[in-house]
């Protein structure tokens, strides 16, 4: 996988060795902000990709969901990317010529897989598995964001361990109807609480969905063998 932190990440752990013992709080602070900036997390970076496909036009304006093309997301650990023919099926009656569509018929007619390139990325000794979120009622806009708005995709969480934990603890926070998962726009107001009459606050809902979908105590889910097995 490509390094999170780059070349200068040997010049930080050198420095941050040398200076050791003279480390004050200040350079500690400022070296940990370092870490969880954009640039180094890789969050917030659009990445190119060989065909300039957009979900904004696919999702939003077409109406396309995510499962039509990420098909394994509910089933297994990694959400998979759809194959040329998936494409096809559509733009082999429209945009036919198009240059911009080229690599596509290009793949389809050689049999040989788009190589789009990754856009998130844990490293390899984390443990990830998409269906036990999506069956458990975490939507994909909690981890993605407004992938519906996008045009190439960039990564909009920093996707380090601390905001995995973060979630882990208080997942109330997030949790939703288990048929609004794939719902980009959903939000706790959208349900009624039909003790109040009144629309939902995310906490009070995600406590309820926290029970009806069984998630476990955060004792157990922010263990270090969970993710690191
Ligand atoms: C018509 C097909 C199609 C639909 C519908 C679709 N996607 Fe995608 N998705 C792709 C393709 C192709 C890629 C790879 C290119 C890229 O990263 O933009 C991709 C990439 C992604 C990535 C980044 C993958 C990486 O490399 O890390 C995420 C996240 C994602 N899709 C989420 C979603 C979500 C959420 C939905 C539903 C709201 C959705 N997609 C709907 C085709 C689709
Ligand atoms: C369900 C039908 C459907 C599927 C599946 C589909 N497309 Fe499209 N795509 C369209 C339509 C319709 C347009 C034209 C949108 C317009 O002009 O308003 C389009 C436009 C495009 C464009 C032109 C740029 C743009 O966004 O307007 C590209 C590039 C593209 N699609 C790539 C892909 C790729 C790559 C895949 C497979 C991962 C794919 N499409 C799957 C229907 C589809
Ligand atoms: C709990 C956070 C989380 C949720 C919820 C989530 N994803 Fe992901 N997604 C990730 C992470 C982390 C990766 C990178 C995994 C890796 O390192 O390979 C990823 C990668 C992807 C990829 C790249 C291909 C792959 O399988 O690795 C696609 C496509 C994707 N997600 C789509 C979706 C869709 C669609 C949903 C909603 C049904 C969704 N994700 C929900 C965190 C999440
Ligand atoms: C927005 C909330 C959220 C985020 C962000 C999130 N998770 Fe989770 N995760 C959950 C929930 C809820 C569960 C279900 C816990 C249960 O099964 O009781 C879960 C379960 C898991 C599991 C259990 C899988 C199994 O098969 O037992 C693993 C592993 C995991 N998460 C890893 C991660 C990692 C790694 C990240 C960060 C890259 C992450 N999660 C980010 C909410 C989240
Ligand atoms: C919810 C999932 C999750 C849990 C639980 C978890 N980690 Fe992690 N851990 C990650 C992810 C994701 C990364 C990679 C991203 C990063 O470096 O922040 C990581 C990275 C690390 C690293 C490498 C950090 C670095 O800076 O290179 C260490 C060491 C580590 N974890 C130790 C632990 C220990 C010890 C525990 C238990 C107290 C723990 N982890 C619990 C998800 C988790």
């Amino acid at each position: 996988m490509p390094q999170i932190f780059p070349k200068y990440m040997n010049v930080v752990a050198r420095l941050s060795i040398l200076s050791g013992p003279f480390l004050f709080a200040g350079a500690g602070v400022s070296l940990a902000a370092f870490f969880r900036a954009d640039y180094t997390t890789g969050a917030r970076t659009v990445v190119e990709q060989p065909v300039p496909f957009s979900h904004k036009h696919h999702v939003a304006e077409l109406g396309i969901g995510c499962q039509y093309c990420h098909t394994s997301v509910d089933k297994s650990a990694t959400a998979g990317l759809p194959p040329t023919r998936t494409c096809i099926n559509c733009h082999q009656q429209m945009w036919t010529s198009a240059e911009l569509l080229k690599p596509v018929r290009d793949s389809f007619e050689k049999n040989e897989p788009i190589v789009w390139n990754k856009v998130h990325n844990t490293p390899n000794y984390v443990y990830f598995n998409h269906s036990i979120h999506v069956k458990k009622g975490v939507g994909c806009y909690s981890c993605h964001g407004r992938i519906d708005e996008m045009n190439l995709v960039y990564q909009s969480k920093t996707l380090l361990m601390e905001w995995c934990l973060d979630c882990h603890r208080t997942p109330e926070n997030h949790l939703r109807p288990l048929d609004e998962v794939f719902n980009i726009a959903w939000s706790a107001k959208d349900e009624i609480n039909e003790d109040t009459g009144k629309p939902y606050d995310q906490k009070t809902l995600g406590r309820k969905l926290k029970e009806i979908h069984m998630v476990r105590e955060s004792s157990v889910t922010t263990n270090c063998s969970f993710c690191h097995r």
